[in-house]
């Protein structure tokens, strides 16, 4: 498969606070190269530049140095052609659930019948029958979230970027969503970036599963997840095989929590600070 993304030597500074020409960085030397149709994630402590990496990612933020090239052509600003969407741009408050599903629809120019038979599925999908005509303020932080994941798998973007997804959804719903985004994966080729904090969702999920260290952040490594596929992750997460990746990732990030510097810290499995874009 040809390279879907490649992303070279990315680095991205604060100044800090305080030193006036003293820069912090958040992330710094950041390399990965994606192939198209591969799944993705990232995983790594909290603060480590994930958040930062996806901004940068979808064109969001400039970095200081080096440059992401998607089908071999530069990225500049964000852009629906390019079929980048990143999981938690706040829902639109003057859209209903469907309007808000539907908006990446009228973009696109397709038909209102289209429209809405394709807003009813996801509807169902995410479990939220009933609720199309309430407007973001009228739903749970879960719904909300939930809503703007139907948002997205309804828009179809070439490349899905996830920060987090399902942080914010209750254990139930969150493997049903694992499992529909991996058929829907399957189904489709496309090329997935998706960061958690969840060891199990980022084996479960992935073909490739980047580990990042604590600042500045940098990809520690790679971890190949030679899982078979089809894949649900409710299924395999018993089998030795899921155990034995598991236990190298929680390895993996052990280490780079300890050999970390400052911050609020937060091993991953357990949810470290929700980027606010998570939870919508
Ligand atoms: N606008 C900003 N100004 C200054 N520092 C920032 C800014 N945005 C992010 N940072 C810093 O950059 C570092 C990386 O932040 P980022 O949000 O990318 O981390 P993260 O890996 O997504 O963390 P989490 O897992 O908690 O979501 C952090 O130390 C953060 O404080
Ligand atoms: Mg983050």
């Amino acid at each position: 498969m040809p390279d879907k993304i490649e992303i070279q030597n990315l680095s991205r500074s604060y100044s800090k606070k305080g030193g006036k020409s003293e820069r912090f960085y958040a992330l710094k030397d950041f390399s990965l190269t994606v192939r198209q149709g591969e799944f993705v994630t990232i995983v790594g402590p909290s603060g480590c530049g994930k958040s930062t990496l996806l901004d940068l990612l979808i064109g969001l933020a400039k970095p200081d140095e080096g440059r992401v090239l998607i089908d071999g052509k530069p990225i500049g600003g964000p852009s629906l052609d390019r079929g980048i969407v990143l999981q938690g741009y706040a829902l639109f408050p003057w859209r209903t659930v469907r309007g808000n599903i539907e908006f990446g629809l009228e973009v696109k120019g397709i038909p209102k019948a289209s429209r809405r038979e394709m807003s009813d599925y996801y509807i169902k999908l995410v479990d939220l029958v009933g609720f199309e005509n309430h407007y973001p303020y009228e739903l749970s932080g879960g719904m909300q979230q939930r809503t703007a994941i139907a948002r997205i798998l309804a828009y179809d973007p070439a490349i899905l970027m996830m920060d987090e997804p399902f942080a914010a959804v209750d254990a139930q719903t969150r493997e049903v969503m694992q499992d529909e985004l991996l058929s829907i994966w399957e189904k489709t080729g496309k090329t997935v970036i998706f960061v958690t904090h969840s060891i199990e969702e980022a084996v479960g999920l992935a073909d490739r599963v980047a580990v990042m260290s604590r600042s500045p952040g940098q990809v520690k490594e790679i971890v190949d997840i030679n899982l078979p596929r089809p894949r649900r992750v409710g299924t395999i997460r018993n089998t030795p095989e899921f155990v034995a990746l598991f236990h190298r990732v929680w390895e993996l990030l052990r280490n780079a929590e300890q050999s970390g510097g400052k911050d609020d810290g937060g091993i991953a499995g357990v949810s470290g600070r929700i980027h606010p874009a998570a939870v919508i």
